[in-house]
């Protein structure tokens, strides 16, 4: 590894060392922040699978629901316990009686902003180990975040999002909920990207970024993971002089080729950077249709003032350099839980971009 990037894994390492630990008690207006609980019950593992998944993407405790009786074959004997198990529930929902025992969970429910319920469905309703979880604690859920992840086979989850809401009548459920059949698992990766882009919870981000500097402005791209954007991100910092074209971009032929892989994107996004052919780096500050085909390298999460910054003709742009004022936080500034945006601001109400939150890089779409 060259010297530059030990230094940013190096920074990187710095920031997330002094911001870890710290709380957080801020109560933000429609994005999830602050603590989350991914609680959930699995029989045969896919929602496991689902859940391990889950976990990559998120910052999250998880705690699995165990029945107090082990080994028991909820599927035997034509899901004989199984369906006798949500029958008793279902004639005496308000009776504790009807649950079935669970081992203690090891988490203390009124402590998290966001509990993530992830269950199987059983006979339309939810599993009943899960239901038993829910019975005690839902009250305790009072004004949480809530979202539902279920599996079935193939049975739609109305009824199991009705058992979340009546053993959770505060929550604040968001919308949509996550259905993930049993055959769609090995799905799951992508299916968790898209839900979560939906009810905007923040992810964590592993790619790395970039910042893009012009005309008094600074923006921050996230790099493709491709050997393209790993190449062009091992020539930075770089300043060049970049050219106008057409009203929609700027672009500047490096003295060396990077590798390609170039595909037709269809349309180029405002903030999009580009490899057109081997060694042309263009910085798109228009969004429009193209036939075109180019190797993507990043594409700059905040385009507010960017075709300002570049102007109207060619325009010097200085690629990466770490000298985000992040590095300048001090540690008795920082609150736990607090999210910062790149250049070192606590941000009261992060929307969209990326910010640093307990010592990750945290992507807000
Ligand atoms: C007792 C029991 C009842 C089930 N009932 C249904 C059902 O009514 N409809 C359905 O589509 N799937 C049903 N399934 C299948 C599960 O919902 C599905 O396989 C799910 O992915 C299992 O998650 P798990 O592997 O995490 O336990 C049932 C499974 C069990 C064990």
């Amino acid at each position: 590894m060259d010297l530059k990037k030990l230094m940013k894994r190096f920074f990187v390492a710095i920031v997330s060392l002094m911001l870890l630990g710290c709380n957080g008690d801020e109560v933000l207006a429609n994005t999830p922040s602050g603590r989350t609980l991914v609680v959930y019950y699995s029989f045969t593992g896919n929602v496991r699978a689902i859940v391990n998944s889950l976990g990559g993407k998120i910052e999250a405790d998880v705690v699995e629901i165990e029945p107090a009786e082990e080994g028991l074959d909820y599927a035997a004997n034509n899901y004989a316990i199984g369906s006798s198990l949500i029958e008793a529930i279902r004639n005496n929902p308000n009776d504790a009686d009807s649950y079935p025992a669970i081992k203690d969970v090891a988490a203390d429910v009124e402590s998290y902003d966001n509990i993530i319920v992830a269950t199987p469905l059983w006979w339309s309703q939810m599993a009943a180990p899960m239901q038993t979880f829910l019975f005690h604690n839902g009250a305790k859920m009072k004004d949480k975040n809530i979202a539902l992840i279920v599996s079935s086979a193939s049975s739609p989850i109305a009824a199991t999002v009705a058992d979340a809401k009546r053993l959770i009548p505060e929550g604040n459920f968001l919308e949509p909920n996550l259905w993930i059949k049993s055959s769609q698992v090995g799905n799951a990766s992508a299916l968790i990207d898209q839900w979560l882009n939906q009810i905007q919870f923040p992810t964590i981000m592993n790619n790395d970024t970039l910042s893009v500097r012009a005309g008094g402005y600074t923006f921050t791209a996230i790099l493709e993971d491709n050997a393209a954007a790993q190449a062009f991100n091992e020539m930075c910092p770089l300043t060049v002089n970049m050219s106008e074209l057409n009203g929609n971009e700027k672009y500047y032929y490096l003295d060396q080729s990077l590798p390609t892989q170039p595909s037709n994107p269809g349309t180029i996004n405002a903030g999009d950077i580009m490899l057109y052919g081997s060694s042309c780096i263009v910085v798109f500050y228009k969004t429009f249709s193209t036939s075109y085909s180019y190797t993507k390298i990043g594409h700059i999460t905040d385009v507010t003032n960017l075709a300002k910054a570049l102007g109207t003709g060619s325009v010097s742009v200085t690629f990466g350099g770490d000298d985000t004022a992040i590095s300048n936080i001090k540690a008795d500034e920082v609150k736990d839980g607090n999210y910062y945006s790149i250049d070192g601001r606590v941000v009261s109400d992060p929307k969209h971009g990326i910010f640093i939150h307990n010592g990750k890089k945290i992507l807000i779409k």
